[in-house]
This record gives structure tokens, C-alpha cells and sequence, in this order.
């Protein structure tokens, strides 16, 4: 079974190291989000994609986690930043809650390695996608790097591609995220 990030750790998703190696506001810039995307932060944790990018979007963001307690911290950061674009919602493992075609952009920052049936979760990324619509997932490299899970906890840039290629989806691009992440991006075949 997937390992799961262990809420308790919530600190880990927005600290010092984070802002430095993993800029928020840098990275969705560097994977494609534009102001006229509209947004799915799948598995958002504590917001610190979801903030940012409903920043950088004129329309609306869902942030979507299985855990009420991240969600809540997305809702005290939301209030504070006076965003009023971002919907919060309680999803399942496999269902994502929200219509199908209903944005034109998702994220998966470090969440794709958690999850059992990636095939599955693909597919309820693509009935959410608008035609051509993009996927980016960030993941950690895998190699054991001094931060994050253990080399054998993680998935491979290979994998990625193999898994989202698989399912009507195709490659658009790829970053190098710092020295320990990796960005893939993906778009709905037309
Ligand atoms: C390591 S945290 C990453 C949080 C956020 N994406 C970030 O980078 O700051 C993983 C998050 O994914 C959520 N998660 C795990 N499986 C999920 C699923 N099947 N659907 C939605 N959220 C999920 C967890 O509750 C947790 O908040």
C-alpha cells in the first residue's frame, strides 16, 4: 500500500526549505498555469499551490483533499490573503467531486506517489479536464535525497510518463524543480 503524508506533519508543507526549493508562485509559472486557466489543486494539503495560483487566475480554483483538516487551513489562508475564487471540497480517494469538464488546468504536487490505483485517479483527473485541458504533477526525484520520503516510496519521471501516455494523455513537457523535484506536464489528447 501507498505510503500517506501524515497530517500531523502539516508544518512540513510550508516552511523555510519549502519557499526556497519549491517556490510556489515560480513553480505553477514554470508548469503553464495562466490567468485564464481555471484550476483543480488535487490533494492541495495546507494551500500552498491553491493560494498562489488563484493569484495568478481570473477564474476559479478547487481545492480538493481527502483530509478536513488540510481543507480548513486552505479556508484560515484563503480568508487572510482575501481571495474569493477558491472553492473548497472534501473529496473521496478516487472521486474528485466536481463536474466533469470543469477546469482547464490541474495540479498533483507530491500526491501521485500516495495513491494506490494511479490508473484510476488518471482517469478521474481526465473526466474533470476540459478538452485540452493539462495536468502538471510534481513529484520528488528518485534518488534518497536528504528531504523528503524514502527512494523507495517515490515514483520516477519514466513512470509518470508511462502511467499519464497510457490513458489520453500526452507529454507536453517536463522541468527540473531545484536539485530534488521533477514537473511533468501533461494535456488531454485531443
Ligand atoms: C504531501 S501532501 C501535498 C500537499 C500539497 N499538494 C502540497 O504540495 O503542498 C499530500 C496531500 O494529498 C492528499 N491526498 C492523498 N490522497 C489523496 C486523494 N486520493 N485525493 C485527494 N487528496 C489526496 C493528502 O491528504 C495530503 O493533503
Amino acid at each position: 500500500m501507498a505510503h500517506k503524508f501524515n497530517i500531523k506533519s502539516k508544518s512540513k508543507l510550508d516552511n523555510e526549505w519549502r519557499r526556497e526549493n519549491l517556490q510556489s508562485e515560480a513553480t505553477l509559472l514554470s508548469l503553464g498555469l495562466t490567468p485564464e486557466d481555471s484550476m483543480a489543486d488535487i490533494g492541495c494539503g495546507i494551500g500552498y499551490f491553491t493560494i498562489p495560483a488563484a493569484q495568478i487566475v481570473n477564474n476559479q480554483v478547487f481545492a480538493l483533499d481527502t483530509s478536513e483538516e488540510m481543507l480548513e487551513e486552505v479556508n484560515q489562508r484563503m480568508v487572510a490573503a482575501g481571495l474569493a475564487n477558491v472553492t473548497t471540497l472534501k473529496t473521496d480517494e478516487y472521486d474528485l467531486k466536481i463536474p466533469i469538464e470543469s477546469v482547464s488546468f490541474a495540479l498533483l504536487a507530491l500526491v501521485l506517489h500516495e495513491i494506490d490505483d494511479k490508473k484510476r485517479m488518471i482517469t478521474e483527473i481526465h473526466r474533470i479536464l476540459k478538452p485540452e485541458g493539462r495536468i502538471a504533477v510534481i513529484e520528488w526525484i528518485k534518488e534518497d535525497t536528504e528531504m523528503g520520503p524514502p527512494c523507495a516510496h517515490r515514483i520516477g519521471k519514466e513512470d509518470v510518463d508511462a502511467l499519464f501516455t497510457a490513458e489520453k494523455f500526452e507529454r507536453i513537457d517536463s522541468k527540473k524543480i531545484a536539485t530534488v523535484f521533477y514537473g511533468s506536464i501533461f494535456r488531454v489528447k485531443a
